[in-house]
């Protein structure tokens, strides 16, 4: 039987290789996306290619608290449920500490937080039993390097969302996960200039930035393993043992 998921912030990065890895594998995927519609068109296409028919392309920008109706009502009409649900959307505010505008640091709250607890609140009654929540979080949330303190201050809260949240979904025996990346080479990566990646690069044991592809493979072990439930998992590339 196909099993349905949501993954938000999916057209491009980390999302869509969690998407693409979803739809390879049976699954029927809605995908949001903020406002780049010419590039969501294009990952449209790309998954309908993969799995004709199981594609949802839906804008939902995170920031806003009014597009969780957006997806509330797409769910409804389509008379949708879910099985997965992927919080992965994520913004940040590189503004430096002195320069920092409360409109800007609550529009990072509203993106990473906000809007990931009341979309989940609003579609509870449409979650499948034994299904999954998986958040992206990230090594910022650990490690306080973040050049953006709403960033990581908000990836710290998806952390504790993610083991304070499993009581809440016990009753439904629906698992909250976190994955903690590292360094990713999207586009939210590729546009640091050279001489700071180059810095991240130097503390890496890995020796280079993780692909998103390769992630994909910690979101489905939190998806389907069945005992996987309040976890963390860092995926850093040994960030800081080099
Ligand atoms: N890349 C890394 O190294 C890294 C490391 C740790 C954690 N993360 C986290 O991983 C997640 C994805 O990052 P990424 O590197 O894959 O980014 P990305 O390549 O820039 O892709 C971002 C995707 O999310 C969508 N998106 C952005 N803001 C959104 C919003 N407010 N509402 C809904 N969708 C939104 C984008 O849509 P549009 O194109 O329409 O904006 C796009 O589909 C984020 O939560 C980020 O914090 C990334």
């Amino acid at each position: 039987m196909s099993r349905t998921a949501i993954v938000t912030g999916a057209t491009k990065g980390i999302g869509k290789a969690v998407c693409t890895r979803l739809l390879l594998e049976g699954w029927e995927v809605v995908v949001t996306y903020a406002t780049d519609t010419e590039t969501a068109t294009v990952a449209y296409e790309e998954f309908c290619k993969l799995a004709p028919g199981k594609v949802h392309l839906v804008q939902a920008d995170s920031s806003d608290l009014k597009h969780i109706d957006t997806i509330s009502d797409y769910l409804e009409a389509h008379d949708l449920t879910v099985d997965a649900v992927i919080l992965n959307a994520g913004m940040t505010d590189r503004s430096d500490f002195l320069s920092i505008k409360p409109e800007n640091w609550q529009k990072v709250f509203t993106a990473n937080v906000h809007f990931p607890v009341f979309l989940l609140q609003r579609i509870y009654p449409r979650m499948n039993e034994k299904g999954s929540v998986t958040f992206t979080g990230s090594l910022m949330a650990i490690h306080p390097h973040s050049v953006s303190l709403a960033y990581g201050v908000t990836k710290s809260a998806v952390h504790a969302l993610v083991t304070n949240l499993v009581k809440f979904f016990t009753e439904k025996q629906i698992r909250v996960n976190g994955v903690a990346p590292g360094f990713v080479d999207t586009e939210w990566q590729k546009n640091k200039p050279a001489d700071i990646r180059q810095n991240i690069t130097n503390k890496l044991a890995s020796g280079r930035f993780c692909t998103p592809e390769e992630l994909t493979d910690v979101y489905m072990l939190l998806i389907n393993n069945q005992y996987m439930n309040g976890e963390i998992v860092v995926c850093d590339g040994a960030y800081s043992y080099k």
